[in-house]
């Protein structure tokens, strides 16, 4: 039996290994702050502040949204006209489907596919925030971010982006020069990602929302990026709810669903699960090697409850689960 538990242990970690190497990635986020990238709120000057038109402004004054059409919800109005009327000087581009449709076909017409084929509406609202601001460069807001003060400040870096808690970037509110490394990464890889999760959350998030980002962010940062490339990114203390925050969040996301729920629970349960999973996964390696294994050496038939060592250690009656387990 020693030698037998021995390939068990081998057999698991080699799928162990196999497990934690396909999801690397987002192990990786799980710990990765972003600090080194930090757009400190030292280096910001305070809203109104004559050191603000002091700065290089690298990002065009262009301000994206997009919406279905123009008729933009009633609770959406008062964060769309703050961002609007605190920036007299920059252009407002409002992408709706129709124009966002037409716009991919012009100029990106190898992801016109791709972009017509995805499930879920949001997916295209996703994608073509990354291709504006690849095309136009400009800054990227959603509907549900209303503006606190001038993005002034923010168009000093060639791209940024926004942290999330616990884990990654959001795309929700985003700047960037045209033709920005990271963005090209962004629209490139789009493609490859389009894929179907069993949860349409984990589908959108994973194809062309902010999970999707926050990996080609993290892939992108092990490049090594040089000066100009670097995405820096916006805290949240710099986001929302101070003073000094450049937005204010309204609550209002359209496209949650009880998927998200599900998530969020499991998200705030995430040691349990895990445990969970490992003991499930453990076990049914268990089986499939005694099953595979162990019969074959003695005769035995399939899975029985009573080899897993770490039951056998518990109980202390053989139980009649061999018999329950037959039938
Ligand atoms: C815009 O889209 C909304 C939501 O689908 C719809 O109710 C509304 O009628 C549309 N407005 C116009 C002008 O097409």
């Amino acid at each position: 039996m020693r030698r037998g538990v021995a390939i068990f242990l081998v057999t698991t970690i080699v799928v162990l290994s196999f497990a934690v190497h396909h999801v690397w990635t987002l192990l990786e986020l799980l710990v990765i702050d972003g600090k080194e990238d930090a757009i400190l709120r030292a280096e910001l000057p305070a809203p109104d502040s004559a050191a603000i038109s002091e700065r290089p402004q690298l990002i065009p004054k262009i301000i994206h949204q997009t919406y279905i059409n123009e008729s933009i919800p009633a609770h959406w109005v008062g964060p769309q006209q703050s961002c609007i009327e605190k920036h007299p000087d920059y252009e407002y581009k409002l992408w709706t489907d129709r124009k966002s449709r037409e716009f991919i076909a012009a100029e990106y017409p190898w992801f016109l596919e791709t972009f017509d084929g995805y499930p879920y509406p949001i997916q295209r609202a996703d994608a073509i925030r990354y291709f504006v601001l690849h095309h136009f460069g400009g800054i990227y807001i959603d509907l549900d971010d209303g503006c606190n003060r001038s993005l002034d400040p923010l168009l000093a870096y060639p791209a940024w982006v926004r942290k999330t808690n616990p884990t990654g970037i959001s795309n929700d509110a985003m700047g960037s020069v045209p033709r920005h490394k990271f963005f090209l990464n962004a629209i490139d890889r789009l493609p490859d990602y389009n894929r179907r999760w069993p949860l349409p959350y984990i589908t959108v998030m994973a194809s062309t929302g902010p999970l999707y980002l926050s990996v080609i962010w993290r892939h992108y940062n092990k490049l090594r990026p040089q000066e100009e490339d670097r995405v820096r990114i916006l805290f949240p203390a710099e986001y929302n709810g101070n003073t000094w925050s450049f937005f204010t969040h309204h609550l209002g996301n359209s496209w949650h669903n009880n998927d998200v729920k599900l998530i969020f629970w499991m998200a705030s349960h995430w040691i349990i699960l895990t445990v969970i999973g490992f003991t499930v996964g453990l076990a049914v390696l268990w089986c499939i090697y005694s099953t595979f294994v162990v019969a074959r050496q003695t005769n035995g038939s399939k899975c029985k409850y009573t080899r897993l060592p770490f039951y056998r250690r518990i109980s202390t009656k053989d139980i009649e689960l061999d018999d329950r387990h037959e039938v």
